[in-house]
């Protein structure tokens, strides 16, 4: 049987766990969801969170990965016969993000290019509506993503993974500080730190605003961190045991965390400034930024900076979900690296298409009232990743045993494990109870 591929080292493990949860999550999304949930308050749940719950079920996931040495669904099936339906979860989850992430990944592709071939973009909101909305350009960038995405998968995981993420991550890391230094050089930069570094309480006027600010924080901890998807399991099976997996559960929250709040100080500061709204939304990245870079001295490289960082952040996500994809068919069906990434890569690439057509021609066509692009979201971010999530402490917690977990976790006595009590009481009780309210609250 042919050797299972492993990292080189532990530090190449974090680069490409810390890729795979800093992404279009941290730059994209987290600075919007700050700005529509009230600034600073929404950053004090989403740490509290991020360490209560998105701590205890990334480590849950790792040592579930080194303990099985086998893809998402295998693992869990081979820890509890049946339970394998939690790791299919994760790759359909992980397919349905890939749809639209790589729809996004091409945005930044054709931003940046844009940048390239000329000094600004005028009217950046008709802009981005018209090549969005359009047939042919989206769906060409989403395809060049894709490809780049599944050629880094095929080179395997030592020899592709974990050599881009080890090039890539540093890098972004470099330029987002760069960014952030310009921006905070701005007048009126100040107004725009305080907005989400001090929370306001006076945002906060009844019970369903503190939920709602809750249900945002807990889906962008699931979303940033990569979780209940299987690709901490994935990423975990090829891991050594002379790894020290707390240590790692600590740093990856914690680079992600970093990233994201530079993210927010490289754009929110900058809203400010040109007196923009940090409300915007999900157009803050490609309607908002393109304004900010146009009254910025050197915008125009700023923004190539920008987009590219933005694009290696999308790289090193993307490509853990398609490990996540592919490491199943090549585990369980015996199917070649090449195949298993080609096959379902093919298959992202087609929904992907549609789902981006679903936002110009195709906007008739919706699934409960929203267009395919935005079902697609709201299945992966509000339904599979939270039920993926509950499942993982379910059967760490109760079926596997947090005992089992700690040995894991030790290597065979090599590590001391810190925390245990709290965290068992995490993993069984807080955590899912965390999650079922906050699930049921969204619903009604
Ligand atoms: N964590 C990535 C981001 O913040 O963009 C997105 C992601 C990657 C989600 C992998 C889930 C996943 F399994």
């Amino acid at each position: 049987m042919k050797k299972r591929d492993q990292w080189s080292s532990n530090f190449g493990f974090l680069m490409a766990a810390a890729g795979s949860a800093v992404g279009l999550g941290n730059l994209w999304k987290f600075p919007y969801v700050v700005g529509i949930n009230s600034g600073g308050i929404f950053i004090l749940a989403y740490i509290i969170l991020l360490i209560l719950l998105g701590t205890p079920i990334l480590m849950s996931e790792m040592s579930i990965g080194r303990n099985t040495r086998l893809n998402a669904i295998d693992a869990c099936n081979k820890l509890k016969t049946g339970w394998g339906f939690v790791g299919g979860l994760g790759v359909l989850g992980a397919f349905t993000i890939l749809c639209y992430y790589s729809v996004i990944g091409g945005w930044v592709l054709k931003y940046l290019f844009k940048y390239i071939v000329s000094p600004s973009i005028d009217n950046p909101s008709e802009y981005f509506k018209n090549f969005s909305e359009s047939i042919v350009e989206p769906v060409i960038w989403h395809i060049i993503f894709a490809i780049i995405c599944i050629t880094i998968v095929i080179k395997g995981i030592s020899g592709g993974i974990e050599k881009i993420s080890k090039i890539f991550l540093p890098l972004l890391a470099i330029f987002i500080i760069v960014i952030s230094i310009n921006v905070l050089r701005l007048p009126n930069a100040l107004n725009g730190l305080k907005f989400f570094l001090i929370p306001n309480l006076s945002d906060i006027n009844s019970v369903s605003d503190i939920f709602s600010i809750l249900l945002h924080a807990m889906g962008q901890v699931f979303f940033s961190l990569s979780l209940g998807m299987g690709t901490l399991i994935t990423y975990g099976s090829y891991l050594g045991r002379n790894s020290n997996i707390q240590k790692n559960s600590l740093y990856i929250p914690l680079f992600d965390l970093i990233i994201a709040l530079l993210a927010c100080t490289a754009i929110l500061p900058a809203v400010f400034a040109f007196d923009l709204e940090p409300t915007a939304g999900s157009g803050l990245l490609f309607n908002t930024l393109p304004y900010v870079f146009d009254h910025m001295k050197y915008g125009k490289y700023l923004a190539i900076i920008f987009f590219l960082l933005v694009f290696f952040a999308a790289v090193t996500s993307a490509i853990s979900l398609i490990e996540v994809i592919s490491s199943y068919f090549i585990d369980n069906k015996k199917w070649s690296r090449k195949k298993a990434c080609t096959i379902s890569g093919i298959g992202f690439i087609l929904i992907g298409i549609i789902a981006s057509l679903s936002l110009g021609t195709l906007n008739n066509i919706t699934i409960f009232g929203h267009t395919l692009f935005d079902s697609l979201i709201i299945l992966s971010d509000k339904i599979i990743m939270p039920i993926g999530g509950f499942f993982i402490c379910i059967l760490v917690g109760y079926i596997w045993k947090t005992k089992n977990m700690y040995d894991e976790m030790s290597s065979g006595g090599l590590f001391k494990i810190y925390f245990k009590k709290t965290l068992t009481f995490l993993i069984k009780f807080f955590a899912p109870a965390m999650i079922i309210i906050i699930f049921i609250t969204s619903i009604f």
